[in-house]
């Protein structure tokens, strides 16, 4: 009951749950042999990120929200790499926190008021770039997410990979590659 007890206090509701965290892990450990490194976005309460932290490759963590950076720290140490950044800052490059050629794992919104053209420019830019997305979601078909629909039609293979009903709402995973 992970998310009842793992109230984030920083004005949003609650976390995800460990049985969506594991899921997300799962699914993302399935390119660890494609990719040298990951890029974590949106820590939050560090529910799905926790299982991240001692991935077999390296992962760095990017969150926007002050006391979300304050509560990680806190919790899994100033050693882990947690950048203060916001996603729409990262470099399309193979730097550390470069969203190119590398495993993206993403628990930001994109949905609703969270779309906008460079959400899919920057999404466009690290498929393009080699790179693989793995992105949480409520919305749990990819017809009902704006960017999801559009990337398909410009022709990038988007899959819902699973659904976990044990998380407040029920959240899916969705693999985006290049075709
Ligand atoms: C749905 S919550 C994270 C859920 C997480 N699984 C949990 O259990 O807390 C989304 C997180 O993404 C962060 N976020 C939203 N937009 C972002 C952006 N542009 N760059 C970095 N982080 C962002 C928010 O601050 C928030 O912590």
């Amino acid at each position: 009951m992970a998310y009842l007890t793992k109230l984030k206090h920083t004005g949003s509701v609650i976390s995800s749950s460990n049985q969506f965290g594991a899921k997300m892990f799962t699914v993302a450990a399935g390119f660890f042999q494609d990719y040298g490194r990951g890029v974590f976005v949106g820590t939050g309460s560090g529910v799905v990120a926790q299982y991240f932290i001692q991935a077999s490759i390296p992962f760095v963590f990017i969150e926007k929200h002050p006391a979300f950076v304050r509560q990680f720290h806190e919790r899994f140490g100033a050693h882990v790499p947690l950048l203060p950044k916001d996603f729409f800052t990262l470099p399309m490059d193979d730097s550390s926190s470069g969203l190119a050629e590398c495993l993206v794992v993403s628990c930001m919104p994109v949905t609703g008021p969270f779309y906008s053209e460079r959400l899919v420019e920057q999404f466009r830019g690290a498929l393009n770039s080699g790179s693989t997305i793995v992105q949480m979601s409520y919305t749990p078909f990819v017809r009902q997410v704006r960017l999801f629909e559009r990337l398909q039609k410009e022709g990038f293979r988007i899959e819902r990979v699973g659904t976990v009903l044990m998380n407040i709402p029920p959240a899916s995973v969705f693999v985006l590659r290049k075709a």
